[in-house]
């Protein structure tokens, strides 16, 4: 009943002109790949050539952050009524990047997935651990009061628009991917955490799993009952190779 999502996130990557380049050689490679939904978030600066050239194809178009204000004196920010215009779908927030480098807190995190929702965006919210938490057991901790700092204040019919998604922090970009059974135990208790808050989205929500998902580990990622997609970063710059994860 959950329609996986396979999400890139391409993160300070790629120019507009390369963005057209990916997808000319990316949708043939996925056009008949109804099985899930796919989504590609590039930097803001590609997002019009981004919605362009996906535009009839099914394929999603979002944004990697967002302002919760919709408009006003915040230079450098973009709202989520700007995303929406552009053509995006959804929006990553608290990525663990934003988190560790830009200030992004629980409180942040929750006033945006707000913002995008009255926008009509869907939210793809990340949660992890950290290293250090992990080996000092704290894993289900840290996740249980991101969930409740970013997602707990919602209305259950807001909840029902969201995404989440695992990353968890020591296996970003690192080649270090979590196994699926340590990726299984954490989506478990996230569903959890949802059952707890949002008993109606429990079966619903979709929750992802992200750090170093290549072609080679998507499969056994998949097949854990409570993973239900992915976010995908290094690995979806490249058209062959996030193909090859979307049709895992
Ligand atoms: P990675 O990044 O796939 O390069 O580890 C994932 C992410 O940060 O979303």
């Amino acid at each position: 009943m959950r329609k996986p999502l396979m999400a890139g996130n391409w993160k300070m990557f790629k120019t507009p002109a390369e963005t057209q380049a990916f997808f000319e050689k990316f949708l043939p490679l996925v056009e008949k790949s109804t099985h899930c939904e796919i989504l590609i978030c590039p930097p803001f600066v590609n997002l019009a050539a981004a919605a362009a050239a996906t535009a009839g194809s099914g394929v999603g178009v979002g944004g990697q952050n967002l302002y919760w204000a919709p408009e006003g004196a915040f230079t450098g920010e973009i709202s989520a009524p700007m995303l929406k215009a552009a053509g995006c779908r959804s929006v990553i927030i608290g990525h663990s990047e934003r988190r560790q480098f830009f200030g992004e807190t629980d409180e942040t995190v929750a006033k945006k997935t707000k913002a995008a929702l009255a926008a009509g965006l869907q939210p793809v919210v990340c949660v992890g651990e950290m290293l250090d938490e992990r080996e000092s057991g704290q894993t289900n901790a840290v996740l249980e009061r991101q969930f409740r700092g970013g997602l707990g204040s919602l209305t259950p019919q807001e909840f029902a628009q969201v995404v989440i998604a695992y990353e968890p922090v020591w296996a970003i970009g690192t080649g270090r991917t979590a196994t699926p059974e340590i990726a299984a135990d954490a989506h478990k208790f996230l569903r959890e955490q949802v059952r707890g808050s949002f008993p109606d989205s429990a079966a619903g929500v979709r929750i992802l799993y992200g750090g170093s998902v290549k072609p080679d580990n998507i499969k056994g990622l998949m097949a854990q009952p409570d993973i239900d997609g992915a976010l995908v970063g290094g690995a979806s710059l490249e058209a062959i190779s996030f193909a090859s994860i979307v049709n895992f």
